[in-house]
């Protein structure tokens, strides 16, 4: 668990990691090509391990050397199973499908399961992959797909909420061995699924159309092994720049892409964060008193849901009234009781949340539920008065590289300790016979009634 010591303002300079959403899907289509590949800026994180794991078990050597680089190899092209006892401790080991397919011929990947930030189907990866010629079945538990041919077609790949970003990865690598030319509309657009396109691109593949919804990608026969560098995390990135909002700070961060972060950087702007670029590096500065906005989470170019929480940690600091909305996973909201328990004033309306900002935090002990959560946890416990508490960290460095060691040197008081009575810290243990009076003022001035009805309009 983490005890973080709130209420120091970040200062100084840090550098964002490569991205875990483009190396992922990245890593997995390595294992369609022929030929050793050499990824750069791999960030160090569980979940790049466990996709090695699950890599190695389909039969390619993957080796970590220093300074963020991955070597991988395939040394036996047999494997088709990537086993549910470890594609369910990562859902994005379902990436393996499309590149199985595509080069092997023939896949069987497990169903990823339950997930903490809402149904999580499959339906479009499978729909896009039957297209393109696969016989798939699902069956206890497991895709089974196999296709001795794939053939070019027209695919749609829309869903009721917008595009899939790993669906599109598998669609596209798998139709890079298709005979013939495949059209992906309602591709996804994301940064990440741009990066594997052009990965794939230097390997020998031929997709065009890459970061806009309509893709055409020409088979080929085989691909060649590559050298990449992975783009630079923009979830990381813009959780920095809250960190330095919401602490009221001053960062200056790098290895950043400016044009991968413009809704975040304008979002920020209109609540009142100062945010300058030039090049690969950005200056944050949070300024009191923080503006409240209504903002909406959607597929790229807009706000993206892994930093809606981040976004709704910060809000809990504007003065007025906010309302974030998540559209692409509208139950992404586990956090809402656990920053109410940090003393914000958040409530949940349908696939909405809703602020009454500007009271201030207080340390309590709170339960990451995902990744993006306990990013957005520990933001909001650098703004809170006093020890705070998270259990549960490990959904954090499932994608975040050494996150607490970044803020540390920024001047932040965040301790990895184990989850031991000894470690929690004095000021959160009650005793039965404590007086029960609270050390701050926890009286709620009740919404205005015009909150509740602005706030169903957003929800509907
Ligand atoms: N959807 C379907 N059917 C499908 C696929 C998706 O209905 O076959 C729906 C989903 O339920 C969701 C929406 O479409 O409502 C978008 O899902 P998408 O498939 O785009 O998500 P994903 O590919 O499973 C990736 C990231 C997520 C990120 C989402 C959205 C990786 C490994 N994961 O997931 O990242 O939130 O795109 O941008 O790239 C994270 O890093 O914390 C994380 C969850």
């Amino acid at each position: 668990m983490f005890v973080v010591r709130g209420g120091q303002p970040l200062r100084g300079t840090v550098a964002v990691s490569g991205a875990k959403n483009a190396a992922l899907p990245i890593m997995a289509a390595a294992l369609a090509l022929d030929g050793p590949t050499t990824l750069r800026n791999v960030p160090e994180l569980a979940d790049v391990t466990t996709l090695g794991q699950v890599l190695q078990s389909l039969g390619v050597q993957c080796e970590r050397l220093p300074g963020g680089v991955l070597t991988l190899a395939v040394d036996d092209d047999q494997p088709c199973l990537a086993d549910y006892e470890l594609v369910r401790r990562m859902r994005a080991s379902v990436c393996v499908l499309g590149p199985l397919l595509g080069r092997r011929k023939r896949a069987c990947v497990s169903l990823p399961g339950g997930c903490n930030i809402g149904h999580r189907p499959i339906d479009l990866h499978l729909k896009g992959l039957r297209a393109l010629g696969a016989e798939i079945t699902v069956e206890r538990g497991y895709v089974f797909a196999k296709a001795d041919r794939l053939i070019g077609t027209e695919i749609y790949l829309g869903g009721s909420f917008g595009s899939t970003v790993t669906g599109t990865c598998n669609v596209m690598t798998a139709a890079c061995f298709a005979e013939g030319t495949t059209t992906i509309a309602a591709a996804a657009c994301e940064p990440e699924v741009v990066d594997l396109g052009h990965f794939l691109n230097r390997a020998g593949a031929k997709i065009s159309g890459l970061g806009t919804p309509v893709l055409h990608i020409k088979g080929v026969e085989r691909l060649h092994g590559v050298e990449h560098t992975v783009i630079p995390d923009r979830i990381e990135a813009a959780t920095l720049m809250v960190a330095s909002a919401i602490t009221g700070g001053e960062l200056r961060i790098t290895n950043v892409c400016r044009p991968h972060l413009a809704a975040v950087t304008d979002t920020l702007r209109s609540i009142g964060v100062s945010i300058e670029g030039s090049g690969t590096t950005l200056r944050v500065a949070g300024h009191q008193p923080l503006r409240p906005c209504d903002i909406t989470a959607l597929p790229y170019p807009g706000i993206p849901t892994d930093v809606q929480a981040q976004l709704m940690a910060l809000l809990t600091q504007a003065d007025g009234i906010s309302v974030v909305n998540d559209k692409v996973f509208p139950d992404r909201f586990l956090h809402i009781p656990e920053l109410c328990r940090l003393g914000a004033n958040v409530r949940r309306e349908g696939a909405s949340g809703i602020i009454a900002g500007g009271r201030p935090l207080s340390g309590a002990c709170v339960m990451a539920s995902d990744l993006r959560a306990s990013a957005a946890l520990l933001l909001a416990a650098l703004a809170a008065d006093g020890d705070s508490v998270i259990r549960r960290i490990y959904h954090l460095d499932r994608g975040y590289e050494r996150l607490e060691r970044k803020l540390n040197v920024l001047g932040a008081d965040i301790h990895r300790v184990t989850d031991t009575p000894e470690n929690m810290p004095q000021s959160l243990l009650l005793s039965a016979d404590e007086e029960c009076e609270p050390t701050v003022d926890s009286t709620d001035s009740p919404p205005p009634p015009k909150f509740l009805t602005r706030a169903r309009q957003h929800a509907e």
